[in-house]
């Protein structure tokens, strides 16, 4: 059945399970014979790879040089990806977008609201659905706990309160709130049905 190429973004704090989730919603539309690519951001350009570098804490970024370069890995994302891919009768479902840059980079709401209006006046395409996976930053931080692993630039609690903080304030009113305490299997059915449905693939 035909469809225009739509582009889904997948957000949340640290812990959420979006990574998980988006991975797994891809794989269930490919099985559905949609074309789709998975992809996140920060990319694998050389703004993506020093982004990771001041991620692990292998070098300090200030946060106005945090901002530059995710910028222009943002840029490339959308001129290497996401364009060529939604012009090719793709669809994209992507790990974070302007939505993270806003929420992380953010000093605070008012802050993080000036970040999103800078990408969108870049011209950055606008998702079809933005998909946000709900988890308090106490349940978020258990889980990563959990998780093990090395720690990141925002692991700390106060700053992924923040984060959550920022991101109630900025992202569109016509986001999906996940609840990310559910069943893996229960969230990722969810995206899934209500991509179909942004498809017209379903009523
Ligand atoms: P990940 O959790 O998807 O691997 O993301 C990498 C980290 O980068 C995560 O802590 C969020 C952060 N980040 C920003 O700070 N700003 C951004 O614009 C993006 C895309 C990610």
């Amino acid at each position: 059945m035909p469809f225009k190429s739509q582009f889904f973004v997948f957000e949340g704090i640290d812990g959420s399970g979006k990574t998980t989730v988006s991975k797994k919603v891809s794989e269930i539309l490919s099985t559905k014979s949609i074309s789709n690519l998975w992809h996140r951001e920060p990319t694998d350009s050389i703004h993506g790879q020093k982004i990771r570098e001041f991620l692990q804490g292998k070098i300090k970024l200030t946060p106005d040089e945090q901002l530059k370069l995710f910028l222009l890995d943002r840029e490339f994302s959308v001129n290497e990806t996401i364009l060529p891919t939604l012009k090719s009768d793709t669809c994209l479902v992507q790990d974070r977008y302007y939505f993270s840059t806003a929420a992380y980079q953010g000093r605070d709401e008012e802050h993080a609201a000036d970040i999103l209006y800078m990408n969108e006046d870049k011209g950055f395409p606008e998702p079809n659905r933005v998909y946000f996976l709900d988890l308090s930053p106490e349940e978020a931080l258990e889980r990563r706990n959990t998780r093990g692993g090395n720690k990141e630039a925002f692991d700390d609690e106060k700053e992924q309160t923040r984060i959550y903080q920022n991101y109630l304030a900025i992202l569109p009113e016509s986001t999906i709130f996940v609840d990310a305490t559910a069943d893996l299997e229960e969230v990722v059915n969810f995206c899934v049905e209500d991509i179909l449905l942004s498809l017209s693939l379903k009523t």
